[in-house]
């Protein structure tokens, strides 16, 4: 199925059909139609006022409704504000809708986990979940357009933004971002994928920085997600900040036509980021607004958000022959397609009164709580800590973040209130009383951990406690947009303060709050159980109650590596090998003299309080030709005496090509429930045309000889056979790849 043709089948099931006539005609085909009969109505100004993008306050005067010269408004988050500009659309001459964005990220009232979190639950339902919910509640108050998902990988936590995306994997962030693209359209909101593209791999971390990528690197590494979005279905695509190779994003007919169109096939509407068009005169490609304004939108930047470029200059750049008119008749018709596909030209005006006051119903919390717990990350649990034992008759929670309702629910969060929020505090307090257990507070310092007046009160309650939950990491303020860190250390006095409390001899369990791995240095020698809770939302404290006391089995896995030290970055899973393999006693080989070269955790790991074993595992066919599936089958079997969830983890490298491949590569994955003592058996087949590599056009090739194969519970599993590929398979720029699928027999 091309991607034009899934996204109209997509869009059909949430759309209003009724206007489509079937009489001989393809919905697609009514579509078109009735896409030219509107354009044909439209003046200059009219088609350029479609292309207009403005924010609710200022610059926004409410009369550009009226008068057709905005075609879509971003933040705009309440039923009242969309009704009044609902009434003023009817007052324009064609009466064509709006576009009501926001950036609907992970939860509008609810707050869902962090994408980064959500995306350690490895689980393509658990992203749906969430996308759905999200999307209810903002749909109900008239919001029909997020900018989201984020599909941009990174391989730097110093980035502060890898906390909007997926982690450092293409293929997890493929199905995540393609889930996250149909959750957000059953909950009724239209996709804008962002950001279109290499804007995850800004040099040293630095957000907003230049990004230089390969070519082929790009179609490897840093494009699937997007491609993955648009066969999906996503409604239309955000250009990025950033210059790729020293060519703006916004200004980037690479990616905005060659690849997104012409190889893709998308035909929906790209929008620029937030007065990106402007930013290329700092980029240095333009010398003014009208130059920004007409490199724009001649390598396809459909519309101008809050740059005001378009509407000003591209009327008069028509008029003085420099932008042709069927330039900007294009973008129209893709902005219009849209918004009919979308069914907003059926769409009854929204009653004011309605308000995200009920929010969130008892519904949202279960699937608040059920997404939160399946993203937590245990990543060591030494001599058993956790659980909490039954004998515990007290614990001491300790930690600024323990009790921080607004930070728990992280960068972006919408219509998110603080006052919904179930802080760790209250989500351990109120299990603990359940338990008979008491529970004592104290912060030990301010949330930023500038001063540390207050530790000692902690050390003393830590001292009488049976039991240490200490709550730390990142506040809000220092992950997302604009944090990018030049270290990755617990900021502040944390690292004292934690310290302090080893000191005291009592067992720790560590819960970490944050937006990216933490620099822990001895503190993991010294704290026996850390478990990372990332920004958890409004249902945290409980999610993470529940995995402390074992109601809930905690199953998530690393979505990106953890580094040891921030020198380390950027650090990823699948590098390249080295022309010198690690030895540990030769200089001369890849390492650092004052640092491990291994990360602290890698990617894929968590850990469970129970124990899963791997075996009998079988390859299917061994010579794989084209169209062929690399089979493989293995038992996992859980070894302890508790239920819990495992994420059976596929990879493969290819030894011997034309050019040097990474170590391992994820294909496939599945998460699988197991109670004590049993075996099930996992099938994951991957097809052989994703065996391969791009090259710098585009095309894919998938060369013959050996690919090695392994399957585990991290991306340290170890190899479980090899498989040959016959024969040399290649593959055009516009050919769509099968992806991997997985079934479990019990
Ligand atoms: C961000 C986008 C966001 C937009 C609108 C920009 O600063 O880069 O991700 O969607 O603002 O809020």
């Amino acid at each position: 199925m091309n991607v034009r043709l899934s996204y109209v089948l997509g869009l059909l099931s949430a759309v209003a059909v009724s206007s489509l006539p079937l009489n001989g005609v393809t919905a697609q085909e009514a579509v078109e139609r009735r896409v030219n009969e509107l354009l044909g109505q439209m003046t200059l100004e009219e088609k350029v006022g479609q292309l207009n993008l403005v924010s609710h306050g200022p610059p926004l005067r409410w009369e550009d409704i009226s008068e057709g010269k905005a075609g879509a408004v971003l933040n705009f988050n309440n039923a009242e504000d969309v009704a009044r500009a609902q009434a003023l659309v009817q007052q324009s001459r064609l009466k064509i809708p709006l576009l009501y964005g926001l950036d609907v990220l992970h939860g509008f009232r609810t707050q869902f986990p962090l994408p980064l979190g959500e995306a350690a639950a490895f689980n393509r339902r658990i992203s749906f979940l969430a996308s759905e919910w999200a999307a209810k509640e903002a749909s109900y108050v008239g919001v029909n357009w997020t900018f989201a998902p984020m599909a941009d990988l990174s391989r730097d936590s110093r980035w502060g933004r890898i906390v909007e995306g997926f982690g450092e994997d293409p293929y997890l962030g493929s199905v995540l971002t393609a889930a996250r693209v149909e959750g957000f359209r059953k909950g009724g909101l239209a996709a804008a994928t962002k950001h279109f593209a290499g804007y995850g791999a800004p040099q040293g971390g630095r957000d907003y920085d230049t990004t230089y990528i390969p070519r082929a690197e790009m179609y490897d590494t840093y494009l699937p997600s997007f491609r993955a979005a648009a066969e999906a279905g996503s409604a239309s695509f955000m250009a990025a900040f950033n210059a790729l190779n020293g060519e703006p994003s916004t200004a980037n007919a690479w990616l905005l036509t060659d690849v997104l169109r012409k190889q893709w096939g998308f035909d929906g509407f790209v929008t620029s980021d937030w007065v990106g068009i402007g930013e290329l005169v700092n980029h240095g490609v333009a010398a003014d607004g009208a130059e920004a304004a007409r490199k724009a939108i001649l390598a396809g930047v459909d519309m101008d958000m809050m740059g005001q470029l378009y509407i000003r200059h591209l009327p008069d750049e028509v008029r003085a022959g420099r932008v042709p008119e069927s330039v900007i008749d294009e973008s129209v018709r893709r902005i219009l397609r849209t918004k009919m596909r979308l069914g907003l030209f059926e769409q009854p005006a929204i009653d004011p009164k309605r308000t995200d006051a009920n929010f969130p119903s008892k519904e949202a919390r279960q699937a608040a709580r059920e997404v939160a717990r399946e993203t937590l990350v245990l990543l060591q649990n030494k001599d058993d800590l956790l659980p909490v034992k039954s004998g515990t008759r007290s614990i001491a929670v300790i930690g600024p973040l323990a009790d921080a309702p607004q930070d728990q629910m992280g960068p972006h969060a919408a219509r998110g209130h603080k006052e919904d929020s179930v802080t760790m505090l209250q989500g351990i307090r109120q299990r603990a009383q359940s338990a008979g257990i008491t529970v004592n507070h104290a912060p030990a310092c301010d949330l930023m951990c500038r001063s540390t007046e207050q530790l000692s009160a902690a050390i003393e309650a830590a001292k009488k406690a049976d039991l240490v939950i200490a709550v730390f990491g990142e506040p809000q303020e220092l992950s997302g947009e604009a944090a990018s860190r030049a270290y990755l250390d617990l900021s502040g006095k944390q690292k004292e303060v934690l310290e302090a409390l080893a000191d005291t001899g009592k067992p720790i369990a560590l819960v970490v709050i944050g937006g990216r791995p933490q620099v822990l240095n001895s503190l993991v020698e010294r704290i026996p159980s850390i478990l990372m809770a990332w920004y958890p939302g409004t249902e945290g404290g409980n999610a993470v109650a529940d995995v402390l006391f074992g109601d809930f089995n905690p199953s998530g896995k690393l979505p990106l590596t953890w580094p040891r030290a921030t020198g380390q970055l950027p650090m990823y899973y699948n590098r390249l090998p080295s022309s010198r393999p690690t030895l540990p006693n030769n200089r001369f080989t890849l390492q650092y003299i004052d640092e491990a070269i291994t990360p602290l955790y890698p990617f894929g790991w968590g850990l469970s309080y129970t124990q899963f074993a791997y075996s009998d595992a079988t390859i299917g066919q061994k010579q794989l030709d084209a169209g062929q599936m690399l089979d493989v089958s293995v038992n996992v079997t859980n070894k302890g005496s508790r239920a819990g969830q495992e994420v059976v983890q596929l990879y493969t490298r290819d030894p011997v090509a034309s050019r040097s491949r990474p170590l391992r590569q994820l294909k496939a994955f599945e998460k699988i429930s197991l109670n004590p003592g049993e075996t099930k058996r996992v099938s994951l087949r991957v097809p052989v045309e994703s065996l391969g590599f791009h090259l710098d056009d585009g095309s894919y090739v998938v060369e013959a000889g050996a690919i090695q194969v392994f399957v585990g519970g991290s991306s340290l599993a170890g190899q479980v056979g090899e498989v040959e590929i016959v024969k040399t398979i290649s593959l055009p720029p516009d050919e769509r790849r099968a992806s991997a699928s997985t079934s479990v027999v019990q």
